[in-house]
């Protein structure tokens, strides 16, 4: 059997890692600026990160949601403290998309409706509701594209006030920084306002923080930068640093129905150790404050970098997540950092390059990733 040839790949065996750094089969060290896809949030094969979850293995690997979880329950408690969530509920799942899928359904369970508000550039994910709700038709398959979603372009607050005042919204999705989208921010003055609507008009906030959240903007979460409280909160990525995990943050006024919502693997004593893991060493090594102290000064650099080099147009983001605009498409200066320089980057649009380092990155480093882009740009 061969594989399904869904992705453009590079010809790179990637085989080992730790911390920032990566490993292809034949040696070569590559400095990842890219974690994954946002993934990596602790560093890659952190020590304390191996042990918690080999020991879980040895212990039980699985066992369903029929039984009581207690990790799940240490999971919900340290979540919630950490996070300034301590009265939410948590519902765990596997993926991002899945996280998406069941705050949107849960959101329709609680107020009836059926319509969705989503931004323009918005992703969401590619299961059903979640690939509706994200503005690329290229992958909204005919059986998904049923309707229910309204993209409005992200912060024009008028323009969602309007559809709102319909009354018949169900829910609102938004990233409060775009990831796929190319790294563009919410404004507070448009976050505010569109709780408020959201209130006014009886729709459910969902902020989508699976890329931007979980220390990535250097707040726990990218909308507590805004001063809003969404209804309900979805998370994946870096929550269990590669282990697949999704989760659900759920605002004490929405009441849990038994069955309403449920998964076989979701919540599972692997995936529980290692995001349990994710959150000793968010707290032991202060790595939402590095987030924010490292990603700032990477901006700083970045912008420094940008007068001497007009080639980069604007530098956008918050912690470690930052978009370096090029008046260029970003195709050969990744691909030189790449094959050059040997430094993994993402990418936005045609022309961002962007950058999603683990939440550990030293100021070294930083310094080290703008002097190889120096050399690409040189
Ligand atoms: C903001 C956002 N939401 C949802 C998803 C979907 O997550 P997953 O690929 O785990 O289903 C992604 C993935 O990139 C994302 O960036």
């Amino acid at each position: 059997m061969k594989l399904f040839d869904v992705y453009p790949l590079f010809d790179i065996n990637i085989v080992k890692g730790k911390g920032c750094k990566i490993w292809d089969d034949k040696g070569q060290e590559y400095l990842d600026l890219y974690g994954g896809h946002a993934v990596i949030s602790i560093g890659h094969s952190h020590p304390h990160y191996i042990n918690k979850v080999t020991e879980q293995l040895s212990n039980l690997g699985f066992y369903s949601n029929s039984v009581k979880n207690m990790l799940q329950v240490e999971l919900a408690e340290r979540l919630g403290k950490i996070s300034g969530y301590d009265d939410y509920q948590l519902f765990l799942i596997n993926s991002g998309a899945e996280a998406n899928e069941n705050a949107l359904k849960l959101a329709s369970f609680t107020n009836g409706r059926t319509r969705i508000l989503a931004a323009k550039k918005a992703f969401h994910g590619r299961t059903s509701l979640a690939v509706e709700a994200t503005d690329n038709p290229k992958i909204i398959a005919p059986i998904n594209n049923n309707q229910h979603v309204t993209y409005l372009p992200l912060n024009d607050l008028p323009a969602w006030e309007e559809e709102l005042a319909k009354d018949d919204v169900c829910a609102v999705i938004i990233e409060c920084i775009q990831g796929v989208g190319g790294i563009k921010m919410v404004s507070k003055d448009f976050a505010q306002g569109l709780a408020a609507a959201c209130k006014k008009h009886g729709a459910l906030l969902i902020c989508d923080e699976i890329q931007c959240g979980y220390g990535r903007s250097g707040k726990f979460f990218a909308h507590q930068w805004l001063d809003i409280q969404p209804d309900i909160i979805t998370v994946a990525k870096g929550i269990a640093n590669g282990f697949p995990m999704g989760a659900v943050l759920i605002s004490p006024a929405l009441k849990p129905i038994y069955g309403q919502l449920g998964t076989t693997f979701g919540g599972n004593p692997l995936a529980c150790s290692a995001a349990l893991a994710v959150l000793d060493v968010f707290e032991k090594e202060q790595l939402v404050e590095n987030a924010h102290i490292v990603g700032e000064y990477l901006i700083e650099q970045l912008k420094e970098l940008q007068k001497d080099y007009p080639i980069i147009t604007e530098v956008r983001g918050r912690g470690m997540m930052i978009g370096v605009e090029l008046a260029v498409p970003y195709k050969e200066i990744r691909q030189r950092l790449l094959f050059e320089q040997h430094c993994f980057t993402g990418c936005a649009g045609t022309n961002t390059l962007r950058l999603l380092p683990p939440l550990c990155l030293t100021k070294t480093e930083a310094d080290d990733f703008i002097s190889r882009l120096k050399q690409v740009l040189n």
